[in-house]
This record gives C-alpha cells, sequence and structure tokens, in this order.
C-alpha cells in the first residue's frame, strides 16, 4: 500500500457537547468493582469522554484468535449508563506476549543490528507482513463489535506512533525501504545523483545494493540518513492509513485520528504531513521539568499543532495530572497549574483537555506517573483540581468549536529540515534544530503576540511578518512562496543556517544562504562557529544596537542590502551581521548569527514596528492572553503565570465567575479567567 497522493477527511463533527474532558481509561488493570467506583468519580469530577482500550490486546485476544469480550464488553455498558462518551482505541501499540513469542521477527532492530526482546511498547516492525496481518484482524474484530455501539464516538488509531518503534533497521524494512526509494527516486541513475554517491565511490549499481543506515565506523551519508527518515515516517502512516480504512469501512460517520507527540521539533515522524490524513488532530504534551520556560514550551507546542491545520479545533489527547515518571527528576505540578496548563492549550485551540490516564496504576511500567485518581485516591490535591477543571471546561464549553484569532506573524518550521540538520557530520553538532524557532516564538510569546507556527508550505498570504528560523532545507518552490510573501509587502526575516541544502540534502553551491540568498541580496561566504563560553558583539548604524551572539556567525557581503549591524568583536569583526533590504512592497531581512535573548527581543520588536503588528490582547508581564473567535462572541483567555495579580483594562462577562466585568479584570496570581466579549464588527474568522 501506498500513501494516497489526494487525502481523504471526513467533515469536522465534534462528538459531544461542548469541550471534551477526560483521559485514558485502562480498566483492565483493576477488579471490576473499581470499575464502578471509576464511575462514580468520573461522573464527580464531570468527564464527558474517556479514551478507552489502548494497551487492551493481550486481555481481550488472550491466544491466537481466542476472544474475550465481557470485561471490554461490560466497560462500555457502563460508560454508555453514565452518559460518557468513547473514543475507542486500536490495541496495536501494545501487541501480546503470545505474539512475540510466536513471531518475534516482528520486533523492531536497532540500527546497531540488535534485535529487540518482547515486552516494549509499540514492538513493531510497520514494515513486517506477517505484523501486519495480525494488527488488522485485531483492528477488524474490535470495528466490527464496536462501531454501532452509541457510545462510541470517534476512533483512536494505536497510540503515539512512532514512540518505540521511529526506526527498524530488519532485512523487511530493507526491503520496504528499496520499493519506498524505487518510487521516489525512479531509476538508481537518479538516485546515485541526488545522493551524491560518486563521493567515496559508493555508486549504487541498483537498488537492491542498498541497505537502511545501519552502523558502520564512520559517518552515513547524509543524503541516506535523509531518506531513511522520510521512510520511516511514511512506513508508519502506511500502516496508520491501513488501520484508518479498515475502521471506516465498519464506521463511516465517526472521525478518526492518533495522537501525535508534536513539541520542539522535530518529531518522530512527519506530523506535518500526517495532518491532511487525520479528520482531527491531536497531541500528546508533556512538560519538560529542566524547560526553564515551561509555558511558553506548552505554547510553541500548542501554535505549532494549530499551525497543521489552522481551519480546526485540535485535540489535547494526553498531558499530566502533575508528575510523569520518564525524566531524570520528574517534577510534580504546583496548585493551579494543571488547571493553567489545561486551559492553555484549550486557548491555543484544543477543543479538549485529556490526560494520560484516569487512575494511577499500581504496577507496571508507569506505576509511578500521575493520573487523574493519584495512588492517594480522592483526598488528593490533583483530585481535587480534576474536579475543579471539570467544573471550569464545562461553564466555558460554548468555546468549542470557534477558532483562535487568525496569526499575522508566520514562523515556518520542517521536521524533514530539522531530520537534515541532524543527519551526517555539520559544522556544529550541539545545536538543536529547533532552538531558531523556540527563541524567536519566545520574543513573540512575551510581547504577547500570537504566532501560527507553520509548515514552510503553507499559504504565507495572510501573514505581515514570516519568520524563518534556521530552516535548513527547503525546497525551490517554498523559498519562492517566502520572497512572494516579502514582495507583497510582509516583512520576512531569514537566520542563518537557512536554506542551505535542497530536499535531496545537497548543499546550495554559489554562496550562503543558498535558497534565500537572492530575495536577501546577501553572499554569505563561511560559517564561523562560535567556542562554547564565548561572545560575539554586534554594533549598529545609528540604530542603537549594542548587541551579543553566540554559537554561530558568517562571513556575509551585503551585496545587494543594507548593513543593519556589524560584527564588532570575534573573527569576523568589521563584516555585516544583519542585513536588510527592501523587497517589492515588503523587506527582507537576515540575521547571520545566534543573537541572545535580549537581542533576539530587540530585533522582534523593529519588526514588529515595520509590519505595523501590535498585540491584540493585553499585554504583562507573567500574562498569556489568547483571543478564540466564534460567529458571534469571542473568549479572551487571561492566564497569569506569575506571582502577583495582574489588572487589565478590558471589559467582559467572566464566563468562570460569572459576572459581568465593564472595565478591567483581575487575575489572582496563578489564577486563569476566560471573558465573553461581543465580536467587534470587521473581526476576521479565518
Ligand atoms: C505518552 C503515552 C502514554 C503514557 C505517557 C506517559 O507518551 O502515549 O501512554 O505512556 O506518555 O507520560
Amino acid at each position: 500500500m501506498s500513501i494516497p497522493a489526494v487525502p481523504t477527511r471526513r467533515p469536522f463533527v465534534w462528538p459531544i457537547r461542548g469541550l471534551a474532558y477526560g483521559g485514558d481509561y485502562n480498566p483492565e488493570q483493576w477488579a471490576p468493582e473499581v470499575w464502578r467506583d471509576d464511575i462514580r468519580l468520573m461522573r464527580e469530577a464531570g468527564v464527558t469522554m474517556i479514551t478507552l482500550g489502548v494497551f487492551s490486546w493481550g486481555s481481550i485476544e488472550t491466544a491466537d484468535g481466542s476472544y474475550d469480550f465481557s470485561a471490554l464488553d461490560e466497560v462500555v455498558g457502563l460508560l454508555y449508563e453514565a452518559g460518557i462518551a468513547i473514543d475507542l482505541a486500536t490495541p496495536t501499540a501494545s501487541p501480546p506476549i503470545w505474539l512475540q513469542q510466536k513471531h518475534p521477527e516482528i520486533v523492531p532492530t536497532s540500527r546497531e543490528g540488535v534485535h529487540y526482546s518482547q515486552g516494549g511498547r509499540l514492538g513493531w516492525c510497520p514494515s513486517s507482513p506477517v505484523w501486519r496481518e495480525y494488527a488488522m484482524r485485531i483492528v477488524d474484530v474490535i470495528a466490527e463489535r464496536y462501531a454501532q455501539h452509541p457510545a462510541v464516538r470517534m476512533w483512536h488509531v494505536s497510540n503515539e506512533l512512532g514512540g518505540g518503534n521511529r526506526h527498524c533497521y530488519c532485512d523487511a524494512s530493507a526491503a520496504h525501504f528499496r520499493r519506498w526509494l524505487t518510487e521516489r527516486h525512479g531509476t538508481i541513475d537518479r538516485l546515485n545523483q541526488a545522493w551524491g554517491t560518486a563521493f567515496w565511490g559508493h555508486r549504487y549499481g541498483s537498488f537492491a545494493e542498498i541497505l537502511p543506515p545501519r552502523d558502520s565506523e564512520s559517518a552515513p551519508n547524509p543524503a541516506l540518513v535523509l531518506d531513511f527518515d522520510r521512510f520511516s515516517s511514511d512506513a508508519l502512516l502506511e500502516h496508520f492509513l491501513a488501520e484508518r480504512d479498515l475502521i471506516r469501512l465498519h464506521s463511516p460517520e465517526h472521525m478518526i485520528t492518533t495522537n501525535f507527540m508534536v513539541a520542539q521539533g522535530p518529531d518522530v515522524v512527519d506530523y506535518a504531513r500526517w495532518a491532511p490524513h487525520m479528520d482531527v488532530l491531536a497531541n500528546d504534551h508533556y512538560s519538560l521539568a529542566a524547560d526553564p520556560q515551561r509555558e511558553q514550551e506548552l505554547a510553541f507546542s500548542a501554535d505549532r499543532m494549530r499551525g497543521l491545520d489552522t481551519g480546526r479545533p485540535w485535540m489535547l489527547m494526553e498531558h499530566s495530572t502533575s508528575a510523569v515518571n520518564w525524566q531524570s527528576v520528574n517534577r510534580s505540578k504546583d496548585p493551579g497549574e494543571l488547571v493553567r496548563n489545561s486551559l492553555a492549550h484549550v486557548a491555543r485551540g484544543s477543543d479538549s483537555v485529556m490526560f494520560f490516564q484516569w487512575r494511577a496504576s499500581t504496577a507496571g511500567a508507569e506505576q509511578f506517573h500521575s493520573a487523574m485518581v493519584p495512588h492517594a485516591g480522592e483526598r488528593s490535591k490533583v483530585f481535587r483540581e480534576v474536579c475543579e477543571l471539570g467544573g471550569i471546561l464545562a461553564a466555558i464549553g460554548e468555546v468549542a468549536g470557534s477558532l483562535v484569532e487568525a496569526a499575522r506573524v508566520a514562523i515556518l518550521v520542517d521536521d524533514e529540515a530539522g531530520w537534515a540538520w541532524r543527519s551526517g557530520e555539520k559544522p556544529h553538532h550541539d545545536l538543536p534544530p529547533s532552538h531558531a524557532a523556540r527563541e524567536y516564538h519566545r520574543a513573540l510569546f512575551n510581547r504577547g503576540i500570537l504566532s501560527d507556527v507553520v509548515p514552510p508550505w503553507t499559504d504565507l498570504s495572510r501573514y505581515d511578518i514570516v519568520i524563518v528560523p534556521a530552516l535548513f532545507l527547503v525546497s525551490d518552490a517554498d523559498a519562492r512562496s517566502v520572497a512572494a510573501a516579502a514582495a507583497r509587502g510582509a516583512v520576512v526575516l531569514v537566520t542563518y543556517l537557512s536554506g542551505i541544502v535542497d530536499e535531496t540534502n545537497r548543499v546550495r553551491a554559489g554562496g550562503y544562504p543558498g535558497a534565500f540568498r537572492d530575495m536577501l541580496g546577501v553572499f554569505g561566504e563561511e560559517f564561523f562557529t562560535v567556542q562554547d563560553g564565548e561572545t560575539v558583539t554586534l554594533r549598529g548604524d545609528g540604530e542603537g544596537i549594542s548587541w551579543r551572539a553566540n554559537t554561530w556567525s558568517e562571513k556575509v557581503h551585503a551585496d545587494e542590502s543594507e548593513t543593519v549591524a556589524w560584527y564588532e568583536t570575534g573573527q569576523l569583526a568589521g563584516s555585516s551581521a544583519i542585513t536588510r533590504r527592501e523587497v517589492g512592497d515588503g523587506q527582507a531581512w537576515y540575521v547571520s548569527t545566534r543573537l541572545d535573548q535580549d537581542g533576539i527581543d530587540e530585533l522582534v520588536g523593529r519588526l514588529l514596528n515595520a509590519a505595523g503588528v501590535h498585540a491584540s490582547v493585553p499585554v504583562a508581564p507573567g500574562l498569556e492572553a489568547v483571543r478564540r473567535v466564534a460567529d458571534t462572541h469571542s473568549y479572551l483567555f487571561l492566564l497569569n503565570h506569575s506571582a502577583a495579580s495582574i489588572t487589565v483594562e478590558l471589559g467582559g462577562f467572566d464566563l468562570l465567575g460569572g459576572e459581568e466585568h465593564p472595565h478591567s479584570v483581575t487575575i489572582a496570581a496563578g489564577a486563569v479567567r476566560v471573558l465573553r466579549e461581543s465580536r467587534r464588527s470587521g473581526e476576521a474568522l479565518r
């Protein structure tokens, strides 16, 4: 099976009234008495939808071809009676031990050639025909049995595909990879040309000679590595599509999705290219204890999710009520943080708040992961906040279906570009591909400016500012679209490490940043990395610029652009560092170095002025404000991340307090308010 060129999507039919609230429910871990208690507590907490069945395969198909649905039938019935909708998962994330015993060949093989053992999560290779047969059989059986059940409102294919089987290097994968390469490149000569196999004399005589980039002593060909990343993403997408199409046969009316893991990127699979195949997009988001700006990281992930499809709400399918168990030192959430995190996702476009998981496990790999019902039970901060959140989501239910106010700033990101940057040897090996996107997003976040974090092939016509942050790989067509945005009047900013390679991962020769050189009017001659702990300073001409930068610099000739700032110290003292050029009705800026955050903040201020973009929401330190827009009203989310109360001069009906605030609203430290506002005339809906 291959991936259809024109994806088919269902119309967006939201499965319940209002916002969905709940989490993964794994009743097979508990005795039937506990299920009844679960239902009581779910009702108390205001749960409206749960994801059922993610890890249920081994409990349902207890031996090859023998099924026992008694427990699942009973749980489905209990949920139905309680009025709780089911997002029914296929259980393929976790194949049973009997299957791995019988067919150990389905278990993935690592790059080093280690054939993994049974018992892992997603312990299967997407290229294994044996795996596919068993997976399709269980999906078919489940879909047939439950598709018409009135409690089942949507479908959840597997779980976090790629989170455990991102790459498999076995022989079945190698054969599948060769088929994929034949389709992509057509002839072996074209492949040799695309991959530059003349280097080291590694020319292939036929497709049959190609292997995945398995372990070898020296660096692999970056073009081979990038194609293997693409292939691995496609192999998993093929698996998703096979499950989805089978479910559709039984359940033609319900939306089908799978949960993504969109964070800072690049991700395990290419979600931007998966998105058009999803009826609704769903994400799992977990904050990292070590991230000093957790709320901005959450916002970045949510803005990426919305950027995958700005025309529909998306779903937060999983996050945590408190600590996770897989970071080196796991952090519990402060009082109120659970509510703030949840509403931050809703503010940025999610129509659901779901958690992993409903009841904390006492055994198994995730026994120390937080849950909606913690080990302590009901008498706990977590369960009290879970109930409080249920009340809040019910109170703001009318937000469901509204769309986040149209952003005027786009930040371009692409997993392929990140994978290309990570493939093979590079001038700098400690620079994460997404660092620049995060840094420019942070500057906007701190100023209350909403940005859509979008793939480079997005229609850019609605944006006034386009930021191209270290977009290492870009196609000719996407580079042209960025140039067209500038010509049309947008302010475009391109940073170092953008447009360096083409889609085959080959360097665009003739001066950096290859794909954007003409638009920017610059000629980059050589990279000069800045060693760890060192900084360079920049000086501006009459613009009060005295900025510091690190990590990266570049010898740039401002051939057809004006210099905004020069390097003042370091190997490049005296040469251009930041340039600007008028392009059509817009501007094109080039930043050849990694400014520190203060410098980026100031630079972003200049871009906003140049483009006439202002915050459309109140701005204050520690305040996150985002607006969602519906036909007759808009909803202003005000999240106070600071330790002091914040008052904003602005009126609206407070959906949580149930009262009108005609002129000003105070948000207590750590609290959230959601104001319903009358729609102002002329406001743009996407
Ligand atoms: C997710 C996964 C869940 C659970 C969770 C723990 O990635 O989908 O099943 O393992 O992580 O944080």
